[in-house]
C-alpha cells in the first residue's frame, strides 16, 4: 500500500532530517519554507505486511501531529507536488550503473540528518592534490596481521595493546582539525557518506547513503582500513592491528584442543572504561559501564520503524536467556542468510531513490547485531553522524567484518553479489597520508588482500544454534569439535 505523507520544515537540512521511505521531493517555497514530499510504499518485511496503522503506531505523537499539520497546510496548494511526488512511485529511475563519488560529489555537499537529527559534517568542498586510485597490494609471502579477540588478551599482550590504543587515540584526537586523519574528521567523513549530505551527481535531490542497502559492508571495510592504517602511522608502528570487540561469544571452552580464543566476549571491553584515557566516551548509557551485563544482540532493528525516535528498551533478561537470544540473533543474521541479498542487502544504484529504512534494502548483517549492539552503547552511538566519535564504533565494526569473513566461509551459496553495479562502485576517502584514495567494493572483499586475518574463535555457540537441542546454545558449543567454521562441523 502508498502512505503519502507532506512535511513542512524550516530548512532542506531540517526537512531531510524527515527524510524516511520511499521517494523525497525538495521544494523550497517562496515564503522561505521549503516541503518534503514522501511517498513510503510498504513491503513486507518478512514476517507479514504491515498495515498503516501499524506502521503509524511506531512513530513518535509528536512526528504524527507534525504529520498531520503538515498534511493539511499543503493539501490545499501543493497538489502539482503531490502528484508528482505520488508519480515518482511509479518511475524507475535508476540508470543500473554504479554509483561513483567524486570531486564533484563533495563540491555538492550540503546538511545532512539522521533519525530526525540535522548533520552538518561536509568535508572541504575541493579536493586539494591528486585522486589516486587504491589497489590492495597482496604479498602471500608476508604474514598477516591477525586482528585478535579482546576478552582473550592476557598479561604483557594486554597491557601493550591498551597502551597503543589509549595512545593512538589520544594522538589522533590531537591531530589539528585541518587534518582528514584527526578524529573529529574521521567522524565527518562517516558522516558525510551517512546521513545524506552527499547527492548523486545525476540528481540534486538524490541522496546517497552507505547505511541500509549492499554498500554497508565493503564502504565500512574501507573505512576501518583506513583507519587502522592512520592509527598505525600515528603510533609509527605497521603491525599495530585493531582487534576486534567479539560480542557475539557467549559461552567459554576448554581451550585445550583448538587454538584460537574460546571465551565469552559479551561484555563491554574494560580498556573502554577508564574516564581518564582517550577510548573513554562518558555518554554511553548505564548498560556499558555494568561488567557483568552481556550486550543484547537481540533488539530487532526492523521492529523500529521508522529509525529514530526513542532509544529502544531493553529488558533485563537472565544470562542464561540473554546467551540464549543471542544465539538465536547470531543464527538468524549470519547462518540464516543464505544469499547476498539477505545477508549483504538489496541493490543501490546510480538514479536509485535512498530507502532510510532497515525493513526494505538493510542486509540482516547490518540489522543483527551490528545496529543492535549500536542501540546497546547508546551515546554517540545512537546516530550515524556521531557513531565514529565513540572509540568502540571501530571495534564494533572490526567484528562485524570478521563476521562477514565468517560468512563466506560458512558457503552453500553465501558469496558476494557479482553485479557490476556493485564492484564497481567507487568511493573516495582520505587514507593516512592525507592522499585521497579512489576505491571500488571490488578492491575490499578479500580482507586478506587487505593484510589482516582474524583469530579463530568460538562461533560454535550459534552457528550450531538451530542443531541444539536445549534450550541454550550450549550443548552444540560443547561438542568435540575442532573450528566449526562449517555447518556440518556442528555435533561431530
Ligand atoms: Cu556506519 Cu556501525 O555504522
Amino acid at each position: 500500500m502508498i502512505l503519502f505523507s507532506l512535511l513542512p520544515g524550516q530548512d532542506i537540512g531540517a526537512l531531510s532530517a524527515s527524510r524516511h521511505v520511499g521517494s523525497t521531493i525538495l521544494e523550497r517555497l517562496a515564503d522561505g519554507f521549503s516541503y518534503e514530499c514522501t511517498c513510503e510504499s510498504f513491503v513486507d518485511s518478512g514476517s507479514g505486511s504491515k498495515s498503516a496503522d501499524e506502521h503509524f503506531s511506531s512513530w513518535g505523537a509528536h512526528q504524527l501531529t507534525y504529520l498531520r499539520e503538515g498534511f493539511m497546510m499543503v493539501l490545499s496548494t501543493r497538489l502539482p507536488l503531490i502528484v508528482q511526488c505520488l508519480l515518482s512511485l511509479f518511475v524507475t529511475t535508476s540508470l543500473s550503473a554504479p554509483i561513483i563519488i567524486t570531486r564533484e560529489t563533495f563540491k555538492t555537499c550540503r546538511r545532512g540528518a539522521f533519525n530526525g537529527v540535522p548533520a552538518d559534517c561536509c568535508p572541504p568542498k575541493f579536493i586539494q592534490g591528486p585522486i589516486v586510485d587504491f589497489s590492495p597490494k597482496y604479498n602471500p609471502s608476508k604474514p598477516l596481521r591477525v586482528r585478535k579477540a579482546l576478552q582473550c588478551l592476557t598479561g604483557k599482550e594486554l597491557t601493550i595493546y591498551t597502551e597503543k590504543l589509549q595512545r593512538g587515540y589520544a594522538l589522533m584526537r590531537a591531530l589539528p582539525d585541518d587534518d582528514p586523519r584527526s578524529f573529529k574528521r574521521q567522524n565527518e567523513i562517516h558522516c558525510a557518506y551517512g546521513t545524506g549530505p552527499f547527492i548523486q551527481n545525476a540528481s540534486a535531490n538524490l541522496t546517497l547513503d552507505i547505511h541500509l542497502n549492499w554498500f554497508f559492508l565493503p564502504w565500512h571495510r574501507m573505512f576501518i582500513y583506513f583507519h587502522e592504517k592512520i592509527l598505525q602511522t600515528l603510533l609509527k608502528d605497521p603491525n599495530f592491528t585493531l582487534h576486534f570487540w567479539n560480542f557475539d561469544s557467549s559461552v567459554t571452552l576448554s581451550t585445550s584442543e583448538r587454538p584460537g580464543c574460546f571465551k565469552a566476549g559479551h561484555f563491554f571491553p574494560p580498556m573502554y572504561l577508564d574516564p581518564s584515557k582517550s577510548t573513554f566516551e562518558p555518554n554511553r548509557t548505564y548498560r556499558a559501564f555494568e561488567p557483568s551485563r552481556p550486550v543484547d544482540l537481540s533488539f530487532d532493528a526492523t521492529q523500529w520503524n521508522p529509525l529514530g525516535g526513542v532509544p529502544p528498551v531493553f529488558p533485563n533478561y537472565t544470562l542464561e536467556e540473554q546467551v540464549w537470544r543471542n544465539g538465536a540473533t547470531m543464527y538468524k543474521s549470519v547462518v540464516s542468510s543464505s544469499n547476498a541479498s539477505s545477508f549483504i542487502g538489496k541493490p543501490f544504484r546510480a538514479g536509485d531513490v535512498q530507502i532510510v529504512d532497515p525493513t526494505i534494502a538493510a542486509g540482516n548483517s547490518e540489522k543483527w547485531p551490528h545496529i543492535s549492539v549500536h542501540m546497546w552503547i547508546g551515546g554517540l552511538m545512537y546516530l550515524a553522524q556521531t557513531s565514529p566519535r565513540d572509540p568502540i564504533f571501530y571495534h564494533l565494526h572490526a567484528n562485524v567484518e570478521r563476521i562477514w569473513d565468517l560468512w563466506h566461509k560458512l558457503g552453500d551459496g553465501r558469496a558476494d553479489p557479482s553485479d557490476p553495479d556493485w564492484l564497481d562502485a567507487e568511493f573516495l576517502i582520505w587514507d593516512e597520508k592525507k592522499v585521497m584514495r579512489r576505491v571500488k567494493v571490488r578492491n575490499v572483499l578479500d580482507i586478506k588482500t587487505l593484510g589482516d586475518t582474524f583469530e579463530n574463535v568460538n562461533d560454535a555457540s550459534w552457528i550450531c544454534f538451530q542443531n541444539s537441542t536445549s534450550t541454550t546454545p550450549s550443548n552444540c558449543s560443547s561438542t568435540k569439535t575442532s573450528m566449526y567454521q562449517s555447518r556440518s562441523d556442528c555435533h561431530k
